[in-house]
């Protein structure tokens, strides 16, 4: 592990700054006097600034956010998947998730609110990156699709107390400050049974070496600097803090890279990238 500590500090020395746009971050920077508490908490600045900066490249399949491209086909699976099973009754699940009201946290270009409402669910994305929205907001109005986009904080979109059947925050949790409390601001948009959809990365030696000496430094699939390894959570500290704020049935299910077939597919081994699922308690 020292090692791999070492070897890490010295490529960070390496690594391609982003480009600086504080002004852009202001808004987001000032206090929420209607709910008292600062609007942006668990908002790291730096990392909104990375995504604004590479805002133009959301729809390039070949560009910096090529690996969200790859993966996508199996995370709508796993999605829809995961509603079906436990936001509709029986009767419901005729294999359509038409009219579900879903809202995806940190939905950035909008590659997965897109398929989901071609699918027919009524989707909100929010996203604190003001270029990252205008994106989507441009993407869908391309495809003629009507996806209720704004760039605004959790923290602020919570004041506005609408409820939703479900939430994705998909490859978002290792960017944000204080996961617990962005958890719980996403607990309070759901309704009773509403079921929340994350994916992350998890904490392993493993996990170094393949979401960032590999996929940032070998590779070069994605910008060096995208992951701090430290911001990385495991399974079960994950379930640690949801069960603490009343989700209950957690499951879990890893998400895996074929370097044979260059193929992403669903397993059983999260020491990588994984999806946790869980109900908020009725
Ligand atoms: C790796 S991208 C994932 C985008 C999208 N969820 C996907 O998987 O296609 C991370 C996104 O999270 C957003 N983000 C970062 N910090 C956030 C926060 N505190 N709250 C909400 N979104 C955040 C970034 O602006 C960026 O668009």
């Amino acid at each position: 592990m020292q090692i791999v500590i070492i070897i890490r500090q010295s490529l960070c020395n390496t690594a391609t700054p982003y480009l600086t746009n504080f002004s852009a971050l202001l808004p987001m920077l000032c206090m929420d006097k209607s709910q008292n508490h600062s609007a942006d908490a668990t908002v790291d600045a730096s990392e909104i600034e990375k995504f604004s900066a590479i805002a133009s490249e959301w729809w390039d399949i070949n560009g910096k956010f090529r690996p969200l491209h790859q993966i996508t086909p199996v995370r709508l699976q796993y999605i829809k998947q995961q509603i079906l099973q436990n936001i509709l009754s029986a009767s419901e699940r005729i294999n359509s998730i038409d009219d579900v009201k879903i809202l995806d946290v940190g939905c950035g270009g909008g590659l997965v609110c897109e398929p989901l409402s071609r699918l027919g669910a009524q989707v909100c994305g929010i996203d604190p990156s003001a270029a990252t929205i205008e994106a989507a907001k441009k993407h869908s109005t391309e495809q003629g699709l009507s996806i209720d986009y704004q760039a605004t904080t959790l923290e602020t979109f919570a004041g506005s107390e609408r409820k939703f059947d479900a939430i994705v925050c998909l490859e978002v949790l290792e960017h944000v400050n204080n996961v617990s409390d962005f958890l719980e601001l996403c607990r309070n948009l759901l309704t009773d049974n509403g079921v929340l959809i994350l994916s992350t990365i998890n904490r392993t030696t493993k996990s170094y070496a393949q979401a960032i000496v590999t996929a940032e430094y070998i590779f070069g699939w994605l910008p060096t600097g995208t992951h701090d390894w430290n911001k990385f959570i495991t399974p079960e500290e994950l379930k640690q803090i949801l069960e603490r704020l009343g989700f209950r049935d957690c499951d879990t299910s890893g998400l895996t890279y074929s370097l044979l077939t260059d193929q992403w597919s669903l397993s059983e081994d999260c020491s990588v990238n994984y999806f946790l699922t869980c109900k908020k308690a009725g």
